[in-house]
């Protein structure tokens, strides 16, 4: 649904968030470059590109709100630290499963990067069969007047993945999450 349609429950936050999103987007854009700088370096000297293409989002206020009420957080902008850590998202498609592995490392050995989670959903794939590397890292942004630090989830697969992860969203978005048992088990040995 149109944010525009629940803007006038939480009008203060709203008002606030955009002064969030244009940090977050700080954010994805520094690690976007990172990355580019990896892949660019990687067809230098080995001609292979380990990432295929990037994908980058920043969750939608209406989503924020949403998430918050879901776990019972007051609607501030105060109750995102700590508790919202995927307000800026980056989704790296990669080549291969190794190439996953080579970006996040390369990634995490930076040294303005922290690595405050990392969920291996390749090595233990989710029971629905959702495989990825999601990271949450965080990276500082320097402004006019402060340097912060904000959150980004990382989200690294290969092209298979990606395939799955799309095909198996929207099945579940049309079920509204109760699909029947014969497709899920048919999402599950896809991924398989
Ligand atoms: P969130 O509260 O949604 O952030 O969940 P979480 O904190 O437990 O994080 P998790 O690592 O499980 O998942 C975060 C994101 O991964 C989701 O927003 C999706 O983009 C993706 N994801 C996780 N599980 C699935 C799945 O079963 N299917 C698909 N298509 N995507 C998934
Ligand atoms: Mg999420």
């Amino acid at each position: 649904m149109n944010d525009f349609f629940f803007a006038k429950d939480h009008l203060d936050f709203y008002h606030e968030y955009v002064n969030v999103e244009q940090k977050y987007l700080a954010g994805i854009k520094e690690v976007r470059t990172k990355l580019e700088i990896l892949d660019d370096e990687f067809h230098h000297r080995f001609d292979h590109n380990p990432i295929h293409h990037m994908e980058w989002r920043l969750k939608s206020p209406h989503s924020v709100v949403e998430k918050m009420k879901r776990r019972n957080l007051p609607v501030e902008v105060s109750s995102i630290k700590g508790n919202i850590e995927d307000i800026a998202g980056i989704r790296v498609i990669c080549h291969y499963i190794k190439d996953i592995y080579r970006m996040s490392d390369l990634l995490l050995r930076q040294d303005d990067i922290h690595l405050l989670k990392i969920k291996d959903y390749i090595k233990n794939p989710k029971p629905s069969g959702y495989r990825s590397l999601h990271l949450i890292v965080q990276v500082p942004i320097f402004l006019q007047k402060t340097k912060k630090y904000v959150y980004v989830e990382v989200q690294l697969r290969t092209i298979a993945m990606d395939f799955w992860a799309s095909l198996e969203h929207k099945i579940r978005y049309k079920f509204e999450g109760k699909a029947p048992q014969h497709i899920n088990e048919e999402l599950k040995a896809c991924s398989d």
